[in-house]
């Protein structure tokens, strides 16, 4: 095989080459290789290497796709990935774009990016290319991109576009159809699907011109993601305005390019309970339990991915808001109850929270103190067991009621009684014994307990066993099973 030098290559390209090497984990002559690999052998525009075309032809027609191909144009839906147009705006989230882009290339998706004027103030054109592996673009009048109206190909030539940071100002261009720079005009030109990600102060996000540009862009059709409650890069600020993290729109993207899924429970309002309850023994202390709220997350997650309105009341957990899911956040059993009840309506109510069973009855208003006399005692008092007060209304009791029995021994026969004391429907019982690694864990080992009939006869509970899951494989068969029940029961 014959080596191949090539002299006076550009300082960019050789720039480009270096980072892009780097970032692959080759050198540079290795990734010079897999690049002509992939263009030689990738593209059907390019003659396929066999005998016959072992010399090449007499003339090599120099084909525009091959002339694009070289100025990082040709798309990567050649590849059968998807691709997204990633806008970045001028704001102090644009570090956070960058991010994104690796984490939309780990979800197998090609990234081409166009920075505004204001973002290139905080990112560099270089440090967005070389982790795009595609040249990036900046100038709606620019001669290398526009000689074929590059501007239309960027805004149509991909999947999805996503904005992010989406600052007040591109937000409000959008919203008035402005296209005075290549970002607003390859946003006015395009017939993909937009997602936003916004990101500004407060005040901006508040501010009233603000809240009319969102309105209009939601009312055409414009999908957001965030912003997020937190601290600003102001010194001293908070609220809502800061860029959603880059796995969250991420998260969203890969939702938005998914072909569209059977959405069985379209229409159906869904109420979970998820993760552990705090009980307060004084301002400082509480008794908690060991439940990471994962598998109630994940159940919220697969019912939204069903089409469902999903309300997840979560008691204190260190997960993120599942996409699309509205979720409200508790801390004691009693607060729980109250948010449950208020959420009813509801035609699916999954009841998968770990809530304490007893709280102390005489919380202390002040931090309890050390004395000489011993320890303080601390009363219990059973908590309302929201799972069957639920399961006992007679006007807004869910249609289908779903208990979760943790237990560490005597499951099935516990999970029966408990269908039986509490009034629920199904059961979906599981064995948290330490061994077992299922409290705080990803993987999970579940028995769906169901009664079909209206009375409750413990010996007609069907029960079944499922093998070793993922928390999110139990979700989605869970939500698979109440899909189909409602099918048969409508
Ligand atoms: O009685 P036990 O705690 O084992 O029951 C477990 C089921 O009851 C779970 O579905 C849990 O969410 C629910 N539960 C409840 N309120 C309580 C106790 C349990 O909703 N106070």
């Amino acid at each position: 095989m014959a080596s191949l030098t090539i002299r006076k290559l550009d300082d960019a390209v050789k720039t480009y080459l270096r980072l892009r090497s780097a970032g692959n984990g080759r050198s540079v002559e290795e990734e010079v290789r897999v690049i002509l690999g992939d263009l030689i052998q990738g593209h059907a525009e390019f003659p396929a290497p066999s005998p016959a075309a072992a010399s090449p032809p007499a003339e090599a027609p120099a084909r525009p796709a091959a002339r694009a191909l070289v100025h990082g144009l040709a798309h990567g839906l050649a590849t059968g990935q998807a691709g997204v147009t990633l806008i970045i705006g001028g704001g102090i989230a644009a570090f956070k774009s960058l991010e994104l882009i690796r984490r939309l290339k780990e979800r197998h998706i090609d990234v081409r990016c166009v920075l505004t004027k204001a973002a290139q103030q905080f990112v560099t054109p270089l440090s967005a290319s070389a982790l795009a592996h595609e040249r990036v673009y900046t100038d709606l009048f620019d001669p290398e991109s526009e000689f074929d109206a590059g501007h239309i190909r960027l805004a149509r030539d991909c999947d999805l576009i996503v904005v992010a940071p989406a600052t007040a100002d591109l937000m409000a261009k959008m919203a008035h159809g402005h296209a005075d720079d290549l970002a607003s005009a390859i946003l006015l030109a395009t017939n993909r699907p937009i997602l936003l990600a916004p990101a500004m102060n407060p005040l901006m996000w508040n501010n009233a011109a603000t809240r009319r540009n969102v309105l209009q862009l939601r009312r055409d059709g414009v999908i957001m993601i965030g912003p997020n409650a937190g601290e600003m890069a102001e010194a001293n600020e908070a609220g809502v305005g800061r860029m959603a993290e880059a796995v969250e729109i991420a998260a969203a993207a890969v939702d938005i390019l998914r072909p569209p899924q059977p959405r069985p429970l379209l229409g159906k309002r869904v109420l979970i309970t998820a993760g552990p309850t705090h009980e307060p023994i004084d301002p400082v202390r509480y008794i908690a339990n060991r439940s990471s709220g994962k598998q109630g997350f994940a159940i919220a997650a697969a019912a939204r991915a069903a089409g469902a309105d999903v309300t997840l009341v979560s008691g204190p957990v260190e997960l993120r808001d599942p996409a699309g899911v509205t979720v409200i956040r508790v801390e004691s059993a009693r607060d729980m109850l109250h948010r449950v009840e208020a959420a009813l309506p509801a035609d699916i109510a999954i009841f998968a929270a770990a809530v304490a069973d007893w709280r102390v009855a005489n919380e202390g208003e002040q931090k309890l103190k050390k004395t000489s006399s011993g320890m303080p005692p601390l009363q219990l008092v059973e908590n309302p067991d929201i799972l069957a007060t639920i399961s006992k209304l007679t006007d807004k009791r869910p249609p289908l009621v779903i208990g979760f029995a943790a237990e560490t021994e005597h499951l099935i026969e516990n999970a029966k009684a408990k269908i039986a004391r509490k009034g629920c429907d199904w059961i979906v019982a599981n064995d948290v014994s330490p061994a077992t690694g299922v409290m705080g864990g990803d993987r999970n080992t579940v028995h769906l307990l169901q009664r079909e009939a209206e009375e409750i006869n413990v010996d007609s509970i069907q029960v079944e066993s499922w093998p070793v899951m993922t928390k999110e494989q139990v979700a989605t068969e869970l939500v698979a099973r109440i899909a189909k029940s409602l099918g048969k029961n409508s």
